[in-house]
């Protein structure tokens, strides 16, 4: 028998709109609040919505940024995510309305500016951060240290504060650095759990699994390319002889071809944009992609595994990017390198160089 047509709309309203805008956090100017109700005196705080569906509560730091809009979009997109909460410095209140007319469960709230920062964190279980500054044809990625190592610093210490218990996955560059500047904030401020600290390296995966299949003329979905080290020029480590879906070989011109391309995929679309910014939109896929496992681990699905930079005894360097098996508190296994060639290990060697001197740059921004 159907139910009847009202306990349906009922359902569905009490599934994606009431909480939307809570009052003490709400962000839209009075004049949008007025307009609400069209004269009708109905307005969001009428409807009759009892809460939201089933998931997790997930919010992105710099969500109004050129990697924040499609990745606020994606993630309003999948069926995990039942709180998305976009907070930046500017410009959410209009990136919010819009995503929230999307027709999916994830019920969506904007938060703007840094006196709003502790509610867009209170309760969340994973973070997502693109904040902070991108390059510009010419620059490295260490280039935008000075300005970004401070806001990864202030967002962190608010993590610390009101869901330190949260997964983070951070995305601003450089990856190689902030990562260990995060890590010393939640160490100063006695949160620090290593295995809930992901550095985000996926894009290289990504550009890996792409370019490969471009060379050997295959479907991308089918191929599987490790990409350990960090996450800029040199330390991006692609194992091509480790391409075990399908197994292939690769001519050593090809190997020269594909680790060139990979290690400076960035900088071809830095180039390609001319000044307008880095990449964005193959970043934001890359990044739910990679948050999707995180959640899926969260959910507690076995065998989620993918790369990331993060704490690791891999090697002798404190932070390494390398395979990690997700689950319900993060990071549970980090996995050895597997048997490297000698190109591959001659990479290694000159990546950990660069490493290390990112790597306590970081620590030395923190502890200085
Ligand atoms: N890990 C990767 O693979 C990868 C790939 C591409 C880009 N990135 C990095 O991601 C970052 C963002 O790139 P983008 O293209 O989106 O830049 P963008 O300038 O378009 O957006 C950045 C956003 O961050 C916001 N922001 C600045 N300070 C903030 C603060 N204190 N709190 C919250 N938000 C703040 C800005 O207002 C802006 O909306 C850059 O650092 C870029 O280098 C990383």
């Amino acid at each position: 028998m159907q139910p009847p047509p009202n306990s349906i709309a009922n359902q569905r309203i009490s599934t994606i709109s009431a909480h939307l805008n809570p009052p003490h956090l709400q962000v839209h100017p009075p004049h949008l609040q007025m307009e609400e109700g069209l004269g009708s005196g109905f307005g969001r705080a009428n409807c009759r919505a009892k809460g939201g569906s089933p998931g997790f509560k997930v919010a992105i730091l710099g969500a109004s940024g050129g990697i924040g809009q499609p990745l606020a979009m994606l993630m309003k997109m999948n069926p995990l995510v039942s709180v998305l909460h976009l907070y930046d410095v500017v410009n959410t209140p209009g990136v919010t309305a819009d995503i929230s007319h999307m027709d999916t469960a994830a019920v969506v709230r904007g938060f703007v500016g840094q006196q709003q920062l502790e509610d867009a964190l209170t309760g969340m279980d994973l973070l997502i951060i693109p904040a902070g500054v991108p390059r510009k044809p010419g620059m490295t990625r260490d280039d935008l240290f000075n300005i970004n190592a401070g806001i990864v610093r202030t967002l962190c210490e608010g993590i610390a504060k009101c869901c330190p218990k949260a997964i983070v996955n951070l995305i601003s560059n450089p990856v190689n650095s902030t990562v260990p500047i995060a890590a010393e904030v939640f160490k100063k401020a006695g949160t620090y759990d290593p295995n809930r600290l992901l550095g985000v390296t996926m894009l290289d995966v990504v550009r890996a699994n792409t370019f490969v299949a471009e060379v050997l003329g295959l479907d991308p979905r089918y191929v599987d390319v490790p990409v350990v080290g960090g996450h800029a020029g040199i330390t991006i480590l692609p194992l091509l002889s480790q391409q075990v879906k399908p197994s292939c070989s690769f001519t050593p011109k090809e190997v020269d071809y594909l680790t060139d391309r990979i290690q400076n995929g960035g900088t071809e679309v830095v180039e390609a944009k001319a000044g307008s910014g880095s990449a964005t939109l193959s970043m934001a896929y890359a990044a739910v992609k990679f948050a999707d496992a995180c959640l899926r681990g969260l959910r507690g699905d076995a065998g989620i595994v993918e790369c990331a930079y993060v704490a690791s005894q891999v090697t002798e360097l404190p932070f390494f990017a390398s395979k990690v098996r997700l689950g319900r508190n993060g990071i549970e296994e980090i996995y050895p390198l597997g048997p490297l060639n000698e190109y591959e290990r001659a990479g290694l060697e000159k990546a950990k160089k660069e490493l290390a001197a990112s790597i306590q740059k970081g620590i030395s921004f923190i502890k200085n």
